[in-house]
């Protein structure tokens, strides 16, 4: 699964206390993610929430998803807060806006139809840069995104691309949809998935891409423990300069 390809050392590692973890929609990434930040002691931070809040205030207020100002100072202004799970209702952390719980709001079918046209503008990827450099400073944290290694955090100790197979990834999101009583179909399902696959690896702003130095991991057929092992032994190999391990909890 994960291929011979090894941590290099092309670039300064700064942020060594910091898994980045990229890939495409529903390639595993987030529920990876809590399993190796828990197992590893590290928060979890999955940036896709904050274009996801962007995304469903600009419904709310009616902006257009192709109103590049607008949607920069809804960046600018959100006052976005993700803490640990407060219910066991699936959620993997609580997303807050403004004190209002929107863990699930952001995970409607209307916020996924826009969320990739608002996060192609690079006045909003740049509102929301300072903050996503902030928590990789302040680790150590598992990020999870689209462009993590190669833009947020070029220097993290360790960098994962996840993928799995279009139909694969939308087998899992339609289950997840269905849990929820979502009526999507899995039609559905897969056209979001390859328009926002499409979108995200097309724009020009931070487009997805698996960084030179990442360890890319196919999730075809592979369950979520033997993927979480594979990244978790990746880590406690990895060194500090005077050869104690990285993660030691
Ligand atoms: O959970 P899923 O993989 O479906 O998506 P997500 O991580 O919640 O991200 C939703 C969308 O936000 C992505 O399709 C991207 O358009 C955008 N995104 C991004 O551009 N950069 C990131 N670092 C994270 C998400």
């Amino acid at each position: 699964m994960s291929e011979a390809r090894p941590v290099s050392a092309t670039t300064a590692v700064e942020h060594r206390h910091v898994i980045a973890i990229d890939g495409p929609a529903a390639a595993g990434k987030s529920t990876v993610a809590r399993l190796l930040a828990d197992r590893l002691g590290a928060m979890l931070f999955d940036t896709g929430v904050l274009y996801r809040v962007v995304a469903l205030i600009a419904l709310r207020c009616g902006a257009e998803p192709s109103d590049e100002d607008a949607l920069a100072h809804i960046a600018r202004e959100a006052r976005i807060r993700v803490t640990p799970p407060s219910q066991l209702d699936g959620r993997l952390y609580d997303v807050w806006l403004d004190g209002e719980d929107v863990t699930w709001a952001i995970r409607e079918p209307e916020v996924g139809a826009i969320v990739s046209p608002v996060a192609e503008h690079q006045a909003v990827r740049s509102a929301l840069l300072p903050l996503q450099r902030a928590i990789a400073s302040a680790g150590p944290v598992v990020m999870v995104g689209r462009d993590i290694g190669t833009v947020v955090v070029p220097d993290a100790g360790l960098k994962v691309y996840l993928d799995a197979s279009p139909h694969e990834r939308a087998r899992r999101r339609y289950r997840e949809a269905l849990g929820r009583g979502s009526d999507e179909t899995f039609a559905d399902v897969l056209a979001e998935t390859r328009t926002r696959d499409a979108i995200d690896s097309g724009r020009d702003a931070a487009p997805l891409r698996e960084a030179p130095d990442a360890v890319r991991i196919n999730t075809d057929g592979q369950s979520i423990d033997a993927v979480v092992a594979a990244i978790e032994s990746l880590a406690r190999a990895q060194r500090m300069p005077n050869g104690d391990p990285v993660w030691t909890s």
